[in-house]
């Protein structure tokens, strides 16, 4: 795989300003990777407080170690202390999905510091929806930094690869994830199980997130 072609669809500032809506629109999401206009840059969102920017395989430890922190791991990974290969399979998976369906995982950085705070993006689910998970180091917990990094992934699954929904699941007493969805206009499609589990489906469409808003922040 090439992994430069991955990463080099549209730069933060096209998101910002929307000419990477309309190459898209013009183009369609699926040639993307035929667009001229798309090569050399590179795929980054921005929000007031937060950079986000496609996970790479030098990211693996750094995402080893957030997923393999107990209170990220517990839902995340249903509790399980996952090995280095398996974080460096997710990441190689979120380069395969940037290059098939334009969207993956991206690692978040708070923007005064730089300092790594986690990982937010979307994966197909098993329908093959484009499903939103996000984890975050606890100590940057309740600062409503998931929901506004959230938000950029889904101005751009919406505004500019313009997915119809995202979907998302969640472990029902998860309740900050559950309520973090809440907050981005997600709405329970049902509740069923999950490998085993008590888990809540969730699913916004795009009409919902253009009419809600959307808050720099
Ligand atoms: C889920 C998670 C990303 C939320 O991150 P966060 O940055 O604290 O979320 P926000 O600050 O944007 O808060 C979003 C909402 O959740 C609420 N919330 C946060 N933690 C909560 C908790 N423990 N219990 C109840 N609500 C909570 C916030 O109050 C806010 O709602 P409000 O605006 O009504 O007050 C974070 O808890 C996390 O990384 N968890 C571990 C990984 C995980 O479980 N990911 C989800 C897998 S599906």
């Amino acid at each position: 795989m090439d992994r430069s072609n991955v990463f080099d669809a549209v730069s933060s500032s096209d998101v910002r300003n929307g000419e990477g809506a309309r190459a898209f629109q013009a183009s369609g999401a699926a040639r993307l990777k035929a667009s001229p206009s798309f090569v050399g840059r590179t795929l980054t969102l921005a929000t007031m407080r937060t950079m986000l920017r496609p996970v790479v395989p030098a990211d693996v430890p750094a995402l080893h170690a957030l997923w393999a922190d107990p209170d990220v791991r517990r839902f995340l990974w249903d509790d399980e202390c996952i090995g280095e290969e398996r974080a460096a399979e997710v990441v190689a998976a979120s380069g395969a999905d940037f290059a098939a369906h334009a969207f993956g995982f991206w690692t978040v950085y708070e923007t005064a510091s730089g300092q790594f705070m986690g990982f937010c993006g979307l994966r197909p689910s098993e329908a093959g929806e484009p499903e939103l998970l996000f984890g975050f180091w606890p100590r940057y917990w309740g600062q409503g930094l998931a929901t506004e990094a959230s938000r950029a992934v889904l101005s751009y699954a919406f505004d500019v690869l313009a997915c119809s929904h995202v979907v998302a699941a969640t472990d029902a007493p998860n309740a900050a994830s559950a309520r973090t969805l809440e907050r981005l206009g997600m709405q329970i499609e049902r509740r069923g199980t999950l490998n085993g589990r008590d888990t809540l489906f969730y699913r916004l469409p795009r009409e919902r997130f253009q009419q809600l808003g959307r808050p720099l922040a």
